[in-house]
């Protein structure tokens, strides 16, 4: 068995800690007359939503997953809150093993906060901001008395930059900048020690985004939090984490100091991912490899590297053999057959499709 690649290994315990995980989704059913041609035996779909993933985060690094839409990310996030449990791996969180299951893990899973996409759906419309921010301390029993409870309430408030007028307001009367603040001084009551942000900022405003990123990046070192940051904005990757996991198709395919990675991308999907952030041409870096066509169905994923439908590097043996997350490097790690053959980078245009 191969050494376990540097970049997912760091000399204090880790924060999070993943291994192995798989979590797959049986989909539809066939006909029953086709179940009973074909007999009991016949195997369900399933949606190869997470294969095989294995990652570190130390205590206040921030992680960022990146990759296209539908590649695993968000369940990821979910196996990491224990919102999903995983089919086989091992996750765990602050010491704990997911999932938090029972009274014993209740303090255990305050130490784990999710803040998602949508606000909306994340918080009681019908609930003040106030009742909203201090259930967590209601639940967990971390502050008593209700002068204590509001002066914890105005600090948290403070600390995602808004002013205790907000706590008398309900969601639909603040913005979604706004609401996205409560949402993650709600996270912040429980005392976490990791932040999973799934897509923090993507139902922002672009002026709105810039500020929320930055808060984030303030109360991670002011706070000596860990992040698992899910983006597929490279660019709040790159402000927001200092190591990145590629994923495609449920795996990771390349890991590294996002600084390294953007800059030097090396597995042949990175690259072309970047190539596709316009955003990120700012870094100098020359265009490299289109993205072409569509992520291929997380049912029936290509055998072997699942990148070869769309890698202009893939050989036959792309084709057959699947590419493990070796390590490249001091701290990086990419899961490509052809690593060592691949032209330098800004020559992709030699190769031809396959
Ligand atoms: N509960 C579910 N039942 C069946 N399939 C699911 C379920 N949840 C997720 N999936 C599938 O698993 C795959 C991974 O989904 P996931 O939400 O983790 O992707 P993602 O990378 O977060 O995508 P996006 O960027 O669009 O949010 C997708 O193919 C998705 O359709
Ligand atoms: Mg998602």
């Amino acid at each position: 068995m191969s050494a376990a690649p540097p970049d997912l290994v760091t000399s204090a315990p880790p924060v999070v800690e993943v291994v192995d995980l798989v979590k797959h989704f049986p989909v539809g059913r066939p006909p029953l007359l086709a179940r009973m041609r074909r007999g009991a035996e016949q195997p369900q779909s399933v949606v190869h939503a997470i294969d095989g993933v294995r990652l570190e985060v130390s205590r206040g690094e921030a992680l960022a997953i990146v990759g296209e839409s539908g590649c695993g990310k968000s369940t990821v996030a979910k196996v990491l809150v224990g919102l999903l449990q995983p089919d086989t791996g091992r996750a765990a969180v602050a010491g704990h093993q997911i999932p938090l299951v029972g009274a014993r893990d209740r303090a255990a899973r305050r130490r784990v906060q999710i803040v998602s996409q949508s606000p909306w759906s994340a918080l009681n419309r019908a609930k003040t901001i106030r009742h909203i921010v201090t259930q967590p301390l209601r639940v967990h029993g971390l502050v008593r008395g209700r002068k204590a409870l509001e002066q914890r309430a105005t600090e948290l408030m403070e600390m995602v930059g808004l002013s205790a007028e907000y706590l008398d307001r309900k969601p639909l009367d603040i913005s979604g900048g706004e609401l996205q603040r409560i949402t993650i001084a709600r996270a912040l009551a429980g005392e976490p020690e990791v932040l999973v942000l799934d897509e923090p900022t993507a139902s922002l405003d672009v002026s709105v985004k810039a500020i929320l990123v930055n808060l984030l990046s303030d109360l991670r070192r002011e706070l000596g939090l860990s992040y698992v940051l899910i983006t597929h904005e490279l660019d709040i990757a790159r402000h927001l984490a200092d190591r990145v996991a590629v994923m495609y198709l449920g795996e990771f395919v390349e890991v590294g100091p996002v600084d390294q990675v953007f800059a030097r991308p090396d597995h042949p999907y990175t690259r072309s991912l970047l190539a596709a952030a316009p955003s990120m041409d700012t870094l100098g870096r020359p265009p490299e490899i289109a993205l072409r066509g569509e992520v291929p169905s997380a049912v029936d994923v290509p055998p072997g590297c699942r990148f070869h439908t769309r890698c202009p590097f893939a050989t036959p043996s792309c084709r057959e053999q699947r590419p493990q997350l070796e390590p490249r490097g001091e701290d990086r790690a990419v899961a490509c057959l052809r690593i060592n053959e691949l032209p330098a980078h800004g020559l992709a245009e030699e190769e031809s499709a396959p």
